[in-house]
């Protein structure tokens, strides 16, 4: 291992960015509504099911491969692999991977970018500056494209401080801060007229949308995007733990809290949505199905929240800060992995390294604003509905046949000495090896056929 390398200071401090990683948009604004719209609780069981039985496996490869290596994805896959054809493939399954982490940054810092105009809009509305304020909800191109550079200049500043002083230091601070803010929200949602009806919508299960081939593929996707997986984001956070650590239990403590916050997230979205409609707001199509994501937190929201006086000001500057806070963790992650790599694979510094692969991402979010009908929805499919389970499955595959069984053991037995007496041990090996990347193989060609 190179002594250069950062390290995260404490277990807390992993648990805390890699869960930082773990929520962000895909948690606060993807699950709810998805949850709202395909049958509710029912949806929450798929979800958590599959959660459990693929993705949390799946994150235990990259975790365990990761910290193995003490290295990015592209150096972790080559040495693992016992022979050149394979090492070849793992490197480009690597290098796949740092490309669709840099094309999800891409959009995501889009995204991200106009929550942070939101959250400023609600404040310059609060200080009076109305004209403002509504510019800043305007999504127009000047708008658009200096939020996006003044998130995307954050995100590259926190990687530049690098693992403990960056990464670790602010999702310490912003996940807490996070937790708070969400359960204050929720608290407070929970109260007005109309909520319990959208708590009922939330919590009551309807099996037979739930079940549909269609949703389990939704739900699989956004299980993986949910986690960060297939990219190489918790490889090379895996890579960051110390050797004392229990490895099963670290990924468990992400999964319970990414999990926890999706759920969460969904008692306040939903019941916000009913809520609006009790104060007059137009929330369902004119099919009657439910108004779909992007619509959702831009216009039923703060419709919401304008109904609501001075109050709803308030209450729209915490929800969108908070929106600002979950997608700031997730994007430095994203941006780590190319990071990581073209430091340890090329020997740039950390400051050159995130300034150049920041500002080139910032290029490339520039031309979807600037095309954005035709690329924001493709981006987005591409990304995050093929390459992340595809390239899950491959590091199942690495995981579980390329890999020596025996040099897995090690490595857990570092921070679990009785891991083999373990459910664990008992479980994982065989899982990774045919389910994992059966189920996931199988789910792809059913939504590429489909
Ligand atoms: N998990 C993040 C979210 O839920 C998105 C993400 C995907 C982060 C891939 C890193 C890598 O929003």
């Amino acid at each position: 291992m190179a002594s250069s390398r950062g390290e995260f200071s404490s277990r807390f401090g992993f648990v805390m960015a890699a869960a930082g990683s773990a929520v962000g948009l895909g948690n606060i604004w993807g699950f709810p509504t998805q949850a709202a719209s395909n049958g509710g609780a029912a949806f929450l069981l798929v979800y958590l099911f599959l959660t459990f039985t693929l993705a949390y496996p799946a994150l235990m490869a990259e975790l365990i491969i990761g910290r193995h290596a003490h290295a990015n994805a592209v150096s972790a896959l080559r040495l693992i692999s016992p022979n050149t054809l394979l090492k070849r493939i793992g490197v480009s399954t690597g290098v796949f991977g740092f490309i669709v982490a840099s094309l999800i940054l891409s959009f995501y810092a889009i995204v991200a970018s106009w929550m942070i105009a939101f959250c400023l809009s609600s404040l310059a509305s609060l200080a009076g500056m109305e004209s403002l304020s509504r510019w800043l909800t305007s999504f127009s191109l000047p708008r658009n494209m200096l939020f996006m550079l003044l998130f995307s200049g954050l995100t590259i500043t926190i990687i530049t401080a690098g693992v403990k002083q960056g990464i670790e230091r602010w999702s310490a601070r912003l996940m807490p801060a996070l937790l708070v803010l969400l359960v204050l929200l929720v608290l407070y949602v929970l109260t007005l007229d109309g909520a319990m009806e959208g708590l009922k919508v939330y919590l009551l299960p309807d099996f037979e949308r739930a079940l549909s081939p269609k949703l389990i593929i939704a739900a699989l996707g956004s299980a993986f995007f949910s986690l960060s997986l297939g990219v190489g984001t918790m490889l090379i956070y895996g890579s960051y733990i110390s050797d004392k650590e229990n490895l099963p239990v670290l990924g468990g403590l992400v999964t319970v809290v990414d999990i926890s916050i999706a759920v969460l997230a969904g008692v306040l979205v939903l019941p916000a949505m009913y809520v609006a409609l009790h104060n007059g707001v137009q929330i369902f199509t004119e099919a009657g199905a439910l108004i779909s994501e992007d619509t959702l937190i831009f216009t039923v929201l703060p419709e919401l929240f304008a109904t609501m006086g001075l109050v709803g000001k308030v209450v729209s500057f915490t929800f969108f800060f908070l929106m600002s806070i979950a997608a700031l963790t997730s994007s430095i992650s994203m941006l780590e992995v190319p990071v990581a790599y073209t430091i340890e694979e090329h020997g740039f510094s950390r400051k050159t390294a995130a300034r150049a692969i920041g500002g080139a991402i910032a290029i490339v979010s520039t031309l979807i604003l600037l095309n954005f009908d035709n690329l924001f929805g493709f981006v987005i499919a591409f990304t995050t509905r093929y390459s992340q389970p595809l390239l899950g499955f491959m590091f199942c595959v690495y995981a579980g046949w390329v890999w020596s069984r025996h040099s897995i053991l090690e490595e857990l037995r570092k921070g679990y000495p009785e891991v083999e007496q373990g459910l664990f041990w008992k479980i994982w090996p065989w899982y990774v090896k045919f389910l994992c990347p059966l189920i996931i193989l199988a789910i792809l060609a059913q939504s590429l056929i489909g």
